[in-house]
Formats: structure tokens, C-alpha cells, sequence
């Protein structure tokens, strides 16, 4: 195994990645950032210098377990106290198995900015996977907006509500298309060339070539703050071959719905008609979509690569087709030959209702009539320590009033309060967690959540619709071939039951992926074996009750 070594500079930079002028968060001077690229077994040594004037930095590392190094997962207010101005922090973990992962800020809604990229950990030497391709590509997509993140936040925090709205844009690769003439009539600013130029080469189209007749495999990944996304490409079916980092049964599809924190693995053979481009294209789905799909080129060598593909791209997937997308979630099993079965039953059972809700006044996400605030102090440090009084001591709901709570309503949850209590698991213990999805505050509407948990992989038992009864619905759960992820989707009005060994001694964030929705409550923090973590390295104290050593 090798060491391989990444010095980066965080800082500002005004780019126009969908040709409108922005302040974004860029790593060596790029958003998305570098691309990591390692063996299983490999340490990754990543020396971040934080050169932002005014702001704080943490990058957690998506999918990575941080077997050993917990203070390494990169999670401001949970695993480190965040990296100030001026400040070099050094992240070293290793990456114990091969697959497709992400990096991106873990402080505030700094991810937003532009502040991520991909991960990509293969076999070691001599070892076959049980799929080829010739060549190996990273796709990251996301959403992107012109206001800044700072005026998102402090709209999201106000009285009255501001919602941050539907995106302007949809990246690939970093790449988007804002239509610039539809700012005319908009502030002065915006119609001037310099602002929002659409010649500008920084938004000109991501192209992936390819040769005629070659396989690829293409890592496809979502850092979407909002968007759950459609993936196509045209005229060319794709068959998904790993999802988070684990294989599984090859599944054909045209359209790939992803949602916020996934990867998935798709093999594409490039064997249509050579002498034309196609089109790559996103599109949001699971909210009416006031955004331009994205594109990028899939560009037939040696067609030039500027090439407009002669057709228009794929019609978008109805937004509001949550059977397909539930359909899909379904479709995926394990790789046969590559199971690791999960244990027969649970030893703590976690009933998560996610509502939205006023607290105060405020707009909120909550959890069990809990929504969440990251206390000053990191848990890691808080819990290791045992200091007291850096968060409530008291443990939050683990379940909710099931029998009585109409999902399909406006409910006006009046008891939500907020908390930063956390959920204690026995160390190596087996813990399920069955999501449960609601109506939002505005009637006949529930949203999909992306649920992202830190520290491990999870088995995915199922996805139901309506309300998860725990008398029944267990039965219908997959113990043979679920596969197992770091990310799975709650989809509207519908529940989704997972299971995990709570067996990396740590505390771990688990929450909505959405940007907004974390940052308005929608997350929990999970810590199990806490007295088996190792020495905490000074670098991660500094902040609240923990004062640099
Ligand atoms: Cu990719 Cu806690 O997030
Ligand atoms: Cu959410």
C-alpha cells in the first residue's frame, strides 16, 4: 500500500461555471477539485491550508468509514472543530475498499459553493472485478444557484422564511448553461456582458469522448444541494454495476435517477452511430422543475468535440413519477458472489419520522419532533472527554406516535423543539433504522430525502409506501440480497428500513444530504464504542469546551 500525499489551498475564486460570475469555493483554484485517485489499502495524506479571509473549513470524505482515525471523517461540530482562516489542517485516513466516493465541505452550506470533488479507490494489483471496460471516468453532478450560500443561510435562518428556490443551473462536471438573455430586465449588473456571458469558455460543455467500439466505465456521482437528478445518455443504455462503493447485479436502464450523495458505476459501450455527438444530459426530478436541464457532449472520436449532437436531448423523465424512481430503488440487489448478508435481526430499532415544522417561528426539519443544532463543542472530543454540558444528555425519541400520526396530512406538530442529544449505541450492536417520510406544511406534498450515514455502510432492507407498520413490514424486508450503501433515498410519502453494525468506535453524523434541510434540522448523531478511540489528535480541538491541547 502506498501513501499518497494531496497539498490543497482552499480559496475564493469568481468563476462562472454556467457563465454567470460568481464567488465559489475552489480547491487549488478549481471547482470541482482534484480527483483522488488510490488503491485499496492506500493512505491518503491530504494537507489543507484554509487561505478563505473570512470563513471556516472541514472536508469530509463521503463513503470513507475512518476505521480507526473517527477524528478524520471531517465533520465540523461532530468529528473536529473547524479549520480556521490561516489555519492547516492535515487529514490522513486510509481507504480500506475500492469504489467510487466523494469529497465536499461539512460546514455550513459550504458544499454549495463548489467546494467538492471525486474519490476514486480501485482494486488492488491482480485483483478482477466481475465487470470491464477499457476506460475508467468520474462525473460529478450538481445544482447551482447565483445567490450566494451566505444569503441562502441568512434567508433559511429568517423570519419571515426565505426558501433558497429551485437552482439556476444544473453542473456536469462543473459545467452548466445559464440562458444569460433571460436576465435582461433583472439588475443592472446581470445584463452586463462581464456578469453573465454565455462565450465564456468556463461554461462551455463538459465533453466525454469516446472511441468507437470501447467500453467505459462511468462514475457517476451527485453532490446535488437540492436536485434529485435524472442521468441519460442518448441513444445509449448504461448497466449499473456498483452503487456507493459496493457491486452490484448488472441492471439496464436509460435513465439513472440519483439522488444527493450516491455514486453508482455504469458501464457504457460506445456502439451507435460514430459519425455524431450525443447528448449527456440531467434533469431534476421529485420537484417541479423550474431548471434548465445540463448538459455535456458524449463526443464520438474523432468527431470534433464542439460538435452540436444533431438532436435534441432526451425528453426529461414526469418529475412526479415517484413509481419509477421508487421502481428503481427497488431493482437494485447485491452482486451474487460479492454478499455479505446482514444479520438476521436488530438489536435496537430506530422509528425516524421527518417532518417539517415551526419552531419558534422558524421553519424547520425535525426528527421525532426534534430538530437538530450542532452544539459548539465536537462530539468526538465532548464524548471521549466527557465534558459535561456540551450537548443535552438526554437521549432523543427513538420512535414516534405511529398509531396515531396521519402521514398524508398537515400536521401541526406543535411539541418540535430543537436538540443536540445524541442516539448511544451498545458497541457492535446490529441497529435499524426505518425512515419515515410525511407531509411537508404545504398540503399534498412530501419531499424525497437522500439519508447519508457517516462512519458506515448499511444494508438497504426496503422501501415502502405510506406508513411503516412495525408489526408487519418487517416480514417483507430483504435479508438475502440487500445491497449495502452510505446513502439511500426516502421517497415521498413512503418509508425506507436499513440496517447497520454500530462496530467503528466514533460519533457520526446521519442526516439529510439536501444542503437546507441539514442545515434546518434534518439530521441526527449516532456514537457507539467511543472508549475505543485512540489519542484525538490536537488538530481537531479548538472551539467551544475543547481549547486547543
Ligand atoms: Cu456527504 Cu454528512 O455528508
Ligand atoms: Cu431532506
Amino acid at each position: 500500500a502506498r501513501v499518497r500525499r494531496y497539498k490543497w489551498e482552499v480559496s475564493y475564486q469568481l468563476k462562472s461555471p454556467d457563465c454567470f460570475k460568481k464567488v465559489t469555493v475552489a480547491i487549488n483554484g478549481n471547482t470541482p477539485g482534484p480527483t483522488i485517485l488510490a488503491q485499496q489499502g492506500d493512505t491518503v495524506v491530504v494537507e489543507l491550508k484554509n487561505s478563505l479571509l473570512t470563513e471556516n473549513v472541514a472536508i469530509h470524505w463521503h463513503g470513507i468509514r475512518q476505521i480507526g482515525t473517527p477524528w478524520a471523517d471531517g465533520t465540523e461540530g461532530v468529528t473536529q472543530c473547524p479549520i480556521m482562516p490561516g489555519d492547516t489542517h492535515v487529514y490522513k485516513f486510509v481507504v480500506d475498499r475500492p469504489g467510487t466516493y466523494l469529497y465536499h465541505a461539512h460546514y455550513g452550506m459550504q458544499r454549495e459553493a463548489g467546494l467538492y470533488g471525486s474519490i476514486r479507490v480501485s482494486v488492488p494489483d491482480g485483483v478482477v472485478e466481475p465487470f470491464s471496460y477499457d476506460e475508467d471516468r468520474s462525473l460529478i453532478l450538481a445544482d447551482w444557484w447565483h445567490k450566494s450560500t451566505y444569503e441562502q443561510a441568512a434567508g433559511l435562518s429568517s423570519i419571515p422564511f426565505v426558501w433558497v428556490n429551485e437552482p439556476e443551473s444544473l453542473l456536469i462536471q462543473g459545467r452548466g448553461r445559464f440562458n444569460c438573455p433571460s436576465l435582461l430586465g433583472g439588475p443592472s449588473t446581470s445584463t452586463d456582458t462581464g456578469v453573465c456571458n454565455t462565450t465564456n469558455p468556463e461554461c462551455s460543455p463538459y465533453v466525454l469522448t469516446v472511441v468507437p467500439g470501447k467500453t467505459y466505465r462511468l462514475r457517476i456521482a451527485s453532490l446535488t444541494s437540492l436536485s434529485a437528478l435524472s442521468f441519460q445518455i442518448q441513444g445509449h443504455n448504461m448497466t449499473v454495476v456498483e452503487a456507493d462503493g459496493h457491486y452490484v447485479e448488472p441492471v439496464v436502464v436509460q435513465t439513472l435517477y440519483i439522488y444527493s450523495g450516491e455514486t453508482y458505476s455504469v458501464v457504457v459501450k460506445a456502439d451507435q452511430d460514430p459519425t455524431r455527438n450525443y447528448w449527456v444530459s440531467t434533469n431534476v426530478v421529485s420537484r417541479p422543475p423550474k431548471t434548465a436541464p445540463g448538459l455535456a457532449v458524449f463526443n464520438y472520436y474523432p468527431n470534433h468535440p464542439r460538435r452540436i449532437p444533431p438532436t435534441a436531448p432526451p425528453p426529461a423523465p414526469a418529475w412526479n413519477d415517484t413509481r419509477s424512481r421508487l421502481a428503481q430503488s427497488r431493482s437494485i440487489r447485491a452482486r451474487r458472489g460479492h454478499i455479505l448478508p446482514p444479520p438476521a435481526a436488530a438489536d435496537k430499532t430506530l422509528l425516524f419520522l421527518n417532518t417539517q415544522n415551526k419552531i419558534e417561528g422558524y421553519n424547520r426539519w425535525s426528527i421525532n419532533n426534534v430538530s437538530f443544532t450542532l452544539p459548539h463543542t465536537p462530539y468526538l472530543i465532548a464524548l471521549k472527554q466527557n465534558l459535561s454540558g456540551a450537548f443535552d444528555p438526554a437521549p432523543p425519541p427513538e420512535t414516534y406516535d405511529y398509531a396515531k400520526y396521519n402521514i398524508y396530512e398537515v400536521a401541526p406538530n406543535t411539541n418540535a423543539s430543537y436538540g443536540d442529544g445524541v442516539y448511544r449505541l451498545e458497541f457492535n450492536s446490529t441497529v435499524d433504522v426505518v425512515l419515515q417520510n410525511a407531509n411537508t406544511m404545504n398540503p399534498e406534498n412530501s419531499e424525497t430525502h437522500p439519508w447519508h450515514l457517516h462512519g458506515h455502510d448499511f444494508w438497504v432492507l426496503g422501501y415502502g409506501e405510506g406508513k411503516f407498520d412495525p408489526a408487519k413490514d418487517p416480514t417483507t424486508f430483504n435479508l438475502a440480497d440487500p445491497i449495502m450503501k452510505n446513502t439511500v433515498p426516502l421517497h415521498p410519502y413512503g418509508w425506507t428500513a436499513l440496517r447497520f453494525l454500530a462496530d467503528n468506535p466514533g460519533a457520526w453524523a446521519f442526516h439529510c444530504h439536501i444542503e437546507a434541510h441539514f442545515y434546518l434540522g434534518m439530521g441526527v448523531v449516532f456514537a457507539e464504542g467511543v472508549d475505543r478511540v485512540g489519542r484525538l489528535p490536537n488538530s481537531i480541538y479548538g472551539c467551544g469546551a475543547a481549547p486547543k491541547q
